[in-house]
């Protein structure tokens, strides 16, 4: 099995982690620092964002330079010294390439925006023309009003599909592809065990269609794996492209294209679910999964450093979506809604560690996205989605053990309030509270990887349930495990063949007779 196939992931924002020199920003000494503490959890690979040198203006998601560090996270020697670390924990490093767009301030924007003569004016796409590719979607919906932006300087427009400050790069160009590949190439040689590639649908424009998983951006994609699989064997490449099912397949073509994908349409499902205590939404959308190619994987997650998607529903299920999960109005951000877990969960510890329980159950590699795993909360007064990247709460030390700053410059406000401020909630104080979320879930990242079956195992469903059992068999040749998850808000009681048979892995002292039962949000992984 390739190591990704089974690994816990853990999305880390390394601003936000821990600093370790003082400035209030997080870097990569003080990421050195927590090394030990993700080992204790048991994640097997960090995926870091964007590391590279950027104006900032989307987080670092606006490169403006593919092979320097912002000098905020260090240099490259600390990077160096970050990912030997990390290796010599058995760990694995990913990290973000930002491969459709480029910061306006990037060398070759700023050249290339210059005068229409420019040597590389077709580094970037430019037109007289706005009423081009008028099919193509606004992503960032609450700022942009247009996916062209004038440019002074000549009088022409620039193509971008996030914001204006982030002019989208011109594929067509063979130079443009050979500059992402020296930049692929360029990590790889570092060492790095992969990427998450940002943004990929959107890498080629064709007139007359939406401009996303074009035949040609899966071709170049697929130059990608192959140089992965001629010089980087073991290396891995995970997209995101927040599409439908059917629109992800051709991203893992024939096990010869992408090793993973983010499976964006279950996550909202997964909530929808929970809500109106209903399995169908998760279940029609796996029936609507095809199966994927052997040495591929979906990743899998419940919350990331964006806003919770809301993209890959209907429209009437956007709506059931905000009005139940969002009722405050500042919450909701372009399709989605920009919260953490726990508020969204209303901080039930329940329904945490519910959704917990089938984010590792279910086919996927889990991708944790930090803090989540403590039950953060999050900053609505912040704008965009800075709300749910404030710093991590470490413990009930001054800014909350994130930074040791003598000044108050931390990049973000840590969070303050009565429910998930920083004096209580904690990784330190959920370290020394053996009943604690942070204990339950390192519970589940140890008991899944064990089973390790659970990375793709067969998905049966138990029938003849009530709507509210999400319930399901996992089954392999190495072993078989019956979850059992209750989405309402009252007991619930299953009958379960042969479940004298089946033994509780957190509770193993309990029998079960004909019936296996569960409180309210309860659920249960049963071994066979
Ligand atoms: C991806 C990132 C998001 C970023 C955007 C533009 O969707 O997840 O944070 O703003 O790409 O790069």
């Amino acid at each position: 099995m390739d190591w990704h196939t089974n690994a816990i992931f853990y999305e880390l924002y390394l601003r936000a982690f821990n600093d370790g020199n003082g400035d209030g920003h997080g870097d990569f000494t003080g990421l050195r620092q927590r090394l030990d503490y993700l080992q204790w959890l048991g994640v097997d690979c960090i995926w870091l964002l964007p590391i590279n040198q950027s104006p900032l203006k989307d987080d670092g998601y606006d490169v403006s330079s593919y092979y320097g560090i912002h000098p905020t996270y260090g240099q490259l020697e600390d990077f160096m010294m970050t990912l030997d670390e990390v290796h010599r924990r058995g760990m694995k490093l990913i990290v973000d390439i930002v491969m459709n767009h480029t910061s306006d301030q990037h060398p070759w924007f700023q050249e290339s925006r210059r005068a229409k003569d420019s040597p590389l004016r077709d580094f970037y796409v430019w037109t007289d023309d706005t009423d081009k590719y008028k099919e193509a979607r606004i992503i960032f919906l609450d700022t942009e009003r247009s996916n062209w932006a004038y440019s002074a300087s000549t009088g022409q427009y620039y193509w971008h599909r996030f914001y204006s400050s982030q002019p989208d790069l011109n594929y067509d160009n063979p130079k443009v592809q050979e500059e992402m590949i020296r930049a692929v190439r360029f990590w790889l040689d570092l060492g790095v065990d992969g990427f998450r590639l940002d943004a990929v649908p959107y890498l080629f424009e064709r007139e007359g269609t939406n401009n996303e998983n074009l035949p040609e951006t899966h071709e170049f994609l697929k130059k990608v794996r192959k140089l992965v699989d001629d010089e980087y064997p073991g290396r891995m490449l995970l997209a995101e492209a927040n599409q439908w099912p059917q629109d992800l397949m051709p991203y893992f073509g024939a096990g010869d294209e992408l090793h993973m994908c983010f499976h964006f349409p279950i996550m909202p499902r997964l909530y929808m679910a929970l809500a109106k205590g209903d399995r169908t939404p998760v279940r029609g959308i796996w029936a609507n999964t095809p199966e994927i190619p052997e040495n591929c994987q979906w990743a899998t997650f419940l919350r990331n450093h964006d806003e919770l998607t809301l993209e890959m529903v209907t429209e009437e299920d956007r709506q059931f979506m905000w009005e139940y999960y969002a009722p405050d109005h500042r919450a909701r951000l372009n399709l989605g809604i920009r919260r953490r877990l726990a508020p969204l969960m209303g901080n039930d510890r329940r329904k945490i560690e519910l959704m917990h329980s089938l984010l590792f159950t279910m086919p996927g590699a889990p991708v944790l996205y930090y803090g989540d795993e403590i039950g953060m909360g999050d900053d609505l007064n912040l704008p965009d989605r800075n709300g749910v990247r404030t710093p991590m709460q470490w413990a009930d030390e001054p800014h909350a053990g994130f930074s040791n700053t003598q000044s108050d410059a931390l990049y973000a406000p840590v969070i303050r309030d009565p429910i998930y401020g920083f004096q209580n909630l904690n990784v330190a104080n959920q370290q020394a509270d053996s009943g604690s979320l942070l204990h339950r879930i390192r519970e589940m990242i140890h008991l899944r990887k064990e089973m390790s079956f659970l990375a793709q195992g067969r998905l049966t469903w138990l029938e003849d349930t009530p709507l509210s059992s999400l319930s399901y068999w996992r089954n392999s040749p190495e072993g078989r495990l019956l979850c059992l998850h209750n989405l309402a808000d009252e007991p619930l009681t299953i009958s379960v063949p042969e479940c004298e048979l089946l033994t509780d892995v957190f509770a193993p002292d309990e029998k079960f007779v004909a019936e296996v039962s569960l409180p309210p949000y309860g659920y249960r992984w049963l071994r066979y």
